[in-house]
């Protein structure tokens, strides 16, 4: 949530912070600025997307060799030039960016405005810019002193940047659960809230932990932690392409992504699966595999759509190595007193790896002792770091708000985790282990031939497009899908939509049922089928509109359903991951037929670094 950009060194830092900005923008983009300084600090903000902004700064002297930039996603203070970020100190000399929220800001306001401080905005971060304002001038100290003793009174999380008039060449930062990135050039510094602004200027990187403090100059990267000891900074080679941020013909990111699917799962079954030879090779599942297999207990965390994979992989392992397995919201589980113990093995799953709510919940298990083992695709994320062992995703970069791509990659990874632990458990035969090993192997090809139903979709999408609610119904397998498609409904053309377990649509919402409102079946042919062919007659039999997502050659429910989507026949277990993908091009459809922009819903973020 908000992105953050900042550059010292020889070249014109305005143009590399707004090529930044727009690359972080999926991170929010209520508004943005940017601060420059040459002679004299100038700060520049507008109200909208990181364009308005450009569009604003048209024709303006904007030379400087440093600069901070911010895109942000309000939580402080409504969406407006006033609140936007940077934000300046009561004598004009600091900017300041910041991510994430301070929670004693109020405590802290309060204090500076007994001793007369005024704000200009209703935000967390002037608050906090002030106060490491006001310190500096209580104790003549330096910026860097100030910020660290600052730090230490702070609640919350953050990433800030600060700007200082009065040290021309050098940029301050500091982390505390927000993400921070700073990319080592040749004489010069990048700092961003993820690599992406920074790969095509340097592959070197370091990711700043909690609680450090960077001074950086043009040639000096120091990092010190807030008791003022320095340490090493640890260089790591950033594996990107600039080719997998950018659209590639696509109109949009979300469509882009949405077709890399074939490639993304082949991607992450490389060098993992080898069905000729009925092997699973997952380093950090076989080096933990005892407490794995014989753990009491699996606890999956994770928010949004890849709590939906979490769902998935509950039945999954429950019914390939028969663990009892919970899945929970980490926004519930990290502020009840959940009951974690050393025997119980949590898996975080995300995509950004920095989910702020998965990402303070498994600190909270793993100070109770239980195992963490992180789903997550970015690399190097907070959430890959803080995990004992984990399985990357390889989806690569996901820049549309709606998790797409990362969330089947997600499918994949804990299909192949259950099955690697089911097979060293024993609790699954040969036969059906190499049958899933063929199956999974055959997925990308069975994605690829699914995509081609797009132009169906996308009729059924024009057909549909001004309906105010939909349903979508799933059972076993495919119920988290039904959630999933919902929710991609409503992040991306803002219909209302629920997701419901088919068979628990008679207890309730069936009452919502008749002839206006659209029924979307997930119901590709699986143990369940039977049951569900009853479940779309009772739709039908209330004169519902039934759009059903089923398996090539399903006559049956062909002939009861008013639109059918046809996907390959797979193993049940594999077969959501071909039965979200028309879900996921109906959203997107629907989206574009209603003129909505996809890639940057209203009120999201890609990144939720706040609670
Ligand atoms: O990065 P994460 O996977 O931890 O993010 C979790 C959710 O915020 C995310 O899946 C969200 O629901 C997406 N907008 C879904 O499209």
């Amino acid at each position: 949530m908000c992105g953050i950009v900042a550059y010292v060194g020889p070249k014109e830092a305005y143009p590399v912070i707004l090529k930044g900005l727009k690359r972080l923008e999926y991170r929010g983009y209520d508004s943005s600025g940017v601060a420059l300084l040459n002679s004299g600090l100038k700060v520049y903000k507008k109200k909208g997307k990181v364009a308005e902004l450009e569009d604003s700064l048209m024709g303006k002297d904007l030379h400087a060799n440093i600069g901070i930039g911010h895109t942000r996603w309000a939580t402080h203070g409504e969406p407006c030039d006033r609140n936007a970020h940077p934000h300046s100190s009561s004598n004009g000399k600091l900017a300041m960016i910041h991510n994430g929220i301070i929670e004693n800001y109020s405590q802290l306001k309060n204090e500076l405005m007994k001793k007369g401080y005024q704000f200009t905005s209703d935000t967390d971060t002037e608050v906090l810019l002030k106060f490491i304002e006001d310190i500096q001038q209580n104790n003549h100290c330096t910026l860097e002193e100030a910020v660290r003793i600052a730090l230490k009174r702070v609640v919350g999380a953050y990433v800030i940047v600060l700007i200082d008039e009065d040290n021309p060449d050098t940029l301050i930062a500091a982390r505390k659960g927000s993400p921070l990135v700073i990319g080592i050039g040749k004489g010069e510094h990048f700092l961003a809230s993820d690599a992406s602004p920074i790969i095509e200027y340097t592959k070197e990187v370091v990711y700043v932990n909690d609680y450090e403090l960077a001074i950086i100059r043009p040639d000096e990267l120091i990092l010190k932690n807030l008791g003022n000891e320095k340490i090493t900074p640890f260089i790591t080679k950033l594996d990107m392409e600039l080719a997998a941020i950018e659209k590639g013909g696509y109109d949009h990111f979300m469509l882009k992504e949405i077709f890399e699917q074939p490639d993304t799962i082949f991607d992450c079954l490389r060098g993992r699966l080898d069905a000729s030879l009925g092997t699973i090779t997952m380093a950090g599942v076989q080096n933990n595999i005892d407490q794995i297999k014989n753990a009491n207990r699996i606890i999956i965390i994770a928010c949004g759509t890849s709590w939906h994979a979490g769902l998935l992989a509950e039945y999954i392992f429950e019914e390939l190595c028969r663990i009892p397995v919970e899945v929970e919201y980490a926004s519930e589980f990290r502020y009840r007193n959940p009951i974690v113990r050393p025997g119980d093995v949590i898996i975080a799953v995300s995509q950004s790896g920095e989910t702020a709510d998965t990402l303070v919940a498994i600190e909270k298990a793993k100070e109770q002792g239980a195992m963490i083992f992180g789903v997550v695709n970015v690399v190097g994320s907070s959430i890959a770091r803080i995990s004992n062992a984990g399985a990357y995703t390889h989806a690569g970069p996901e820049i549309g708000v709606a998790s797409t791509k990362a969330f089947t990659a997600q499918l994949v990874v804990l299909t192949l985790i259950a099955l690697k632990v089911a097979h060293e458990k024993g609790s699954i035969d040969q036969k059906r282990f190499i049958h899933l090993l063929n199956e999974l192997h055959d997925i990308p090809e069975k994605v690829r031939t699914t995509l081609q139903t797009a132009e169906q979709v996308k009729t059924l999408a024009e057909k549909y497009k001004d309906a105010k609610d939909f349903l979508y119904l799933g059972r076993g397998y495919n119920f988290p899908i039904a959630l999933e498609g919902a929710l991609k409904l409503k992040e991306i053309s803002y219909i209302h939509a629920e997701g419901y377990p088919a068979a628990e649509m008679k207890h309730g919402p069936i009452a919502l049922v008749d002839e206006t409102l659209p029924v979307v079946f997930v119901a590709t042919k699986d143990s369940y089928h039977e049951k569900i062919v009853s479940n779309i007659q009772e739709i039908k039999a209330r004169k519902g509109k039934v759009i059903a997502v089923v398996t090539e050659g399903d006559d049956t429910i062909t002939a009861m359903a008013d639109d059918v989507i046809a996907v390959p026949e797979a193993d049940e277990i594999l077969a959501p991951i071909l039965s979200v993908i028309p879900l996921q091009l109906l959203a997107y459809y629907i989206g574009i037929a209603k003129d909505l922009d996809v890639d940057k819903p209203r009120n999201l973020a890609k990144s939720v670094t706040v609670e």
